[in-house]
Order: structure tokens, then sequence, then C-alpha cells
């Protein structure tokens, strides 16, 4: 068959104004803005708005959309009764795509997809996701739930409602930094799950849902624990060296490295790594960031000129273990963020929709007669 590109690769299946790559040259900007200057000036809020509106806020329109944000911090009724019914051995990705997706339960009009309508939608999605995990977390662990505290950024309200205690401004600030460089990245596997899921006329709970089923698997968003899981398992730094040569001997793929697009470094990890740098030295993990560099350097000497490098994944496990977060919230952590990028890709879509149906080429046999069972 004609165009057949296994895994899609090259094919422009969208238009987007949001964001921007060049993996060749390793750029990524958000409308236009290159992420090293949001990610050093900007806030996760700003950049959502940057997103939904195509350009950035003026201040009272930042501080309306975040007094809006805020308001829809707490759960609606009768969620929280639904999540402490829950297994408390649940996996959390696995909760975040049960959960944000029962929100449509609490939605009097949950199929309205109008474009301010979706983008309500997608803004409660929003607010409401930290609060659900920080909540599935204290449940799971036994501690008390933590109500959110609307006097607080997003980042650093997730992270007060997760330990009970304030964070310092430098974790607050890192987890800021951390949300804004995960908030978008072209058509990636999880966000076209999202645009494919609504090009049907869905609904912005079922295109969120579906994300985020796209974005646990080991090759997208789930990297970001399996570099944890791997460094966990190289005991010291002198060790990484023959783990990943080892590793790429047997044909494994080395977490956190490799990309669909990026053929030069991910823009995003090397802000991820002087991130990392400093988070593990301020918090007594400066072995974790030494392990992830030899690990980096190995790579570098074997694979770099087939163009693989650090992706986003690879340093946003030191930085998330340096933050305070238990492995397996890191997946979610990218969840939180990637709503903002989903759910405008997702009113993109409908502004300017058309249902997504590819073709598939069919290999297998044909005329076959039917033989029936006593035959078989
Ligand atoms: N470690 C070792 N070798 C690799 C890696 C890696 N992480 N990634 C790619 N390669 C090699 C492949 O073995 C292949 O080599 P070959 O041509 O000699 O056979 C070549 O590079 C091309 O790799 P593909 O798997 O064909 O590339 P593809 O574009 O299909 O996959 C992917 C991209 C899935 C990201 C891949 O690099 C990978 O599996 N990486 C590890 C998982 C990961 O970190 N995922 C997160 C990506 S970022 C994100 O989604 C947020």
């Amino acid at each position: 068959m004609a165009n057949f590109a296994k895994g899609l690769e090259g094919v422009v299946a969208a238009q987007t104004r949001m964001s921007y790559i060049d993996g060749e040259k390793g750029i990524l900007e958000y409308v236009g803005i290159p992420i090293g200057e949001l990610a050093s000036h900007s806030t996760f809020e700003e950049t959502v708005f940057l997103l939904w509106n195509l350009r950035l806020p003026r201040q009272a329109e930042l501080d309306a959309f975040t007094k809006e944000l805020r308001s829809r911090y707490e759960l609606p009724a009768g969620v929280l009764q639904r999540l402490t019914a829950l297994p408390k051995n649940a996996e959390p990705m696995h909760v975040m795509r049960t959960m944000v997706s029962s929100l449509a339960l609490n939605d009097a009009d949950p199929n309205n997809i109008e474009l301010e309508q979706a983008r309500k939608k997608a803004l409660a999605m929003l607010a409401s996701a930290p609060t659900l995990l920080a909540a599935f977390h204290r449940y799971r662990t036994g501690q008390p739930i933590v109500a959110p505290d609307t006097s607080l950024g997003l980042a650093e309200n997730f992270l007060y409602m997760l330990n009970g205690k304030k964070p310092t401004p430098t974790m607050a600030k890192a987890m800021d930094v951390c949300l804004v460089l995960h908030t978008d990245h072209g058509l990636n596997n999880s966000t076209f799950a999202a645009r494919v899921v609504v090009s049907t006329l869905s609904d912005m709970y079922s295109a969120i849902t579906a994300a985020i089923g796209s974005l646990r698997g080991p090759l997208h968003g789930g990297a970001n624990e399996g570099v944890m899981k791997m460094l966990n398992q190289i005991p010291n730094v002198d060790a990484a060296e023959k783990f990943v040569l080892d590793r790429l001997e047997k044909k494994d793929k080395i977490p956190g490295f490799g990309h669909r697009v990026y053929k030069a470094y991910d823009p995003r990890a090397s802000h991820l790594k002087v991130l990392a740098k400093q988070l593990a030295a301020d918090t007594g993990n400066t072995d974790l960031y030494e392990k992830s560099t030899r690990i980096e350097k190995t790579m570098e000497s074997a694979v770099a000129a087939k163009g693989i490098y650090p992706n986003v994944d690879f340093y946003s496990a030191t930085t998330y273990h340096c933050i305070g977060l238990p492995l397996d919230l890191f997946t979610p952590m990218f969840v939180i963020a990637r709503i903002g990028g989903w759910a405008g890709h997702v009113v993109e879509q409908l502004a300017d929709n058309r249902l997504f149906r590819p073709s598939v080429d069919y290999v297998g046999a044909h005329g076959v007669k039917y033989t029936p069972m006593n035959q078989r």
C-alpha cells in the first residue's frame, strides 16, 4: 500500500498553533516562545493561558484565570468517596485515568463540546487532577487527606496537599518549572490519542481519559518511572557504565533516551539537567545525579551517532526524586502538566474538526473457504 509509515513516522496528521518542535536543531517553542524563556520567566498557570489563548495574558487576565482555576481545586461532592473506595494498592496512573474519567459523572452537561464549555471542563479537570493525586496518596498511606489551599499556585498547592506542609519556595518553583516543561509537545502519542477521540465529537472527558491511558506506556510518559527504577538498580556511579553497555548489548532500550522527533538534545532535558543538579546538591542526592551523568556519557559514546540523547524523562526522574515525589507519582505528575496541552489540542481539533479515520494495509489472506466447526 502506498504511503504506509510504521508508527506514522513523518506523517503530518494535524495543524497546531501551540507548540513547535525542530527535532534536528533541538528547538521547542510554545506559541513561538522558546521553552527556555518560559522555564526561566513564566509559571505553569501563565503557560496554560498562553497555550489556550495563543498569547501571554495581561496581569488582570492572569489573575482571573488563576482565580478560576483555584476555585476548582476542591473536588466536586462525592468524588472523594469514590476515590477512597479504590483499592489502596492501585497504580496511581490507573487511579488518575479512572478518577479523571469519573469527573464526567459530576458534570450535569458532560458531552457539551461548544468551545467555551470544553475549555471550562478542561480547566476543572486541570484543577482537580493534583487534588485527586495527592488525596489518593494520602489515603493509600493512611494519612488524613489535606484540603487544597486556594491561596497557593497549582504546583505549590499540590506539594502542600501531598505532604501536609508547604514546600520550600525552591521546591515549589522546581515543581512549577517541571510542569511548564511538560505542558505541551506537538502531536505526541497521548495528544494524538486525545485528538483522535474528540474527532468523533465525543467529549473532553473521554479525550483526556484516552490520553492518560496512552501516557502511562513505558515508551511515552511512563519512561520517567523506568529511569528511576534503572537508577535504583545501579548500585553506584562506577557501575553505571557497565550497566548501560550490558543492556545495549542485549538490545534493550535505555529509558529516558531517544525520541521520535528529536535527533539532537531535547531542550527540555537540558533545563531539567540543570535543575536536577541543583536539587541533587541541595538534597544530598549528588550520587543520583552523577549516576545519571555517567549513563548519559556512556550513551553518548555508544549511541549518540544514531541521534539518541536524553529526553524529557531522563533528568525529570532525579528532579522529581529530589522534590520528594514517590516513584509511582512521576508519571501522574506528567498527566497534570499535560492536561494543559491535551485540552488545548482538543479545542483546536474541535475548532476545525474532521474525523480521524486512516486506512489500514490488509496483509491477510483472501477468498478463504469457511470451515465447519467439526472439520477444524
Ligand atoms: N536506548 C537504546 N537504543 C535506542 C533507544 C534507547 N532509549 N531509543 C532508540 N534506540 C535505537 C533503537 O534501538 C534503534 O536502533 P537500530 O536502528 O540500530 O535498530 C534506533 O535507535 C531507532 O529507534 P526506534 O525505536 O525505531 O525509534 P522510535 O522513534 O520508534 O522510538 C522511542 C522512539 C519510543 C522514544 C524510543 O527512543 C524509546 O523506546 N526510548 C526509551 C523510552 C523513552 O524514554 N520514552 C520516552 C520518550 S519522551 C516522551 O514520550 C515523553
